[in-house]
């Protein structure tokens, strides 16, 4: 009787264990999530129609946590209006320490290390490469070569998801986008982030996840939308801070 028990015991125990080993394993984040990738279809030119908000965000080297006040991003087209053949001018800006506080910005014409964005390949206008801007010298294509030298890593820009579809009919601009540096490659909380594993200054340095929305206050459907889409594309929402936007005054932003 012992001698039976012990025999079936230990079945139903290992059954058990292995249906435990087996819920862990699926429970173990494959990252990146399969499929994951940027925005199809894409409409640049509306993207860059008007300047957008950043609501959440993960802190990076240029964007450390007292910088996360009246964040946004403004990107004109350096060729002028309706040309995206020379690439897009990234005005970055953001306050230090408080709403209205010192500025920080990526505008040359305000002192700052002027940015610019190109799409590297044409057919993927949603996946494009942020770079140091140095005059139209008609390289304007080597962002990612120079950022390359500059960091050892290409600087990435995915929109991953925004709030509608450019080939819908009723399409009237973008209103909401999600922004990372490339696909999460790395487990963490309930899903995957971008970054480095080693979690020291590569890592800050690489990773790069944003709640953009049109409108400075982010109207709470727009939010609640971001937080479900970034759920469903398995990104780790853990990771985000919170940007104030309430009282910021950009007349004087680029
Ligand atoms: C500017 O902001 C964009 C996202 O809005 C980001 O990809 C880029 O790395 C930022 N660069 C700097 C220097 O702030
Ligand atoms: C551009 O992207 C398309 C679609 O992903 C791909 O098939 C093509 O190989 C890419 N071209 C280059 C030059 O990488």
């Amino acid at each position: 009787m012992g001698k039976a028990c012990f025999l079936v015991c230990l079945a139903i125990l290992l059954a058990n264990a292995e249906t435990l080993v087996g819920r862990a394993l699926l429970a173990q984040k494959t990252c990146p999530p399969p499929g994951f990738s940027s925005a199809q279809p894409f409409n640049l030119l509306s993207f860059i129609d008007g300047p957008w908000y950043v609501q959440k965000q993960v802190t990076t080297t240029y964007t450390p946590e007292n910088f996360l006040y009246c964040v946004r991003a403004n990107y004109i087209p350096i060729a002028g209006p309706g040309d995206l053949s020379k690439g897009v001018f990234v005005n970055n800006y953001s306050n230090k320490d408080r709403v209205n506080g010192m500025a920080a910005t990526t505008s040359k014409s305000q002192g700052g290390l002027q940015l610019y964005a190109t799409v590297p390949n044409a057919t993927v206008p949603s996946q494009l490469q942020v770079g140091p801007y140095f005059g139209d010298n008609g390289v304007t294509t080597a962002v990612s070569s120079v950022s390359i030298k500059m960091s050892g890593q290409a600087a990435n820009y995915w929109v991953v998801a925004t709030d509608s579809s450019s080939s819908d009919p009723l399409f009237a601009g973008y209103e909401w986008a999600i922004i990372t540096t490339r696909p999460p490659t790395i487990p963490s909380g309930d899903g995957c982030r971008t970054g480095s594993a080693d979690g020291g200054i590569a890592d800050v340095a690489q990773r790069g996840f944003w709640w953009f929305t049109r409108q400075q206050e982010a109207p709470a459907a727009a939010l609640e939308a971001l937080r479900k889409k970034s759920l469903e594309l398995g990104l780790d929402i853990g990771v985000l801070e919170d940007v104030k936007q309430e009282g910021c005054d950009y007349s004087g932003a680029p």
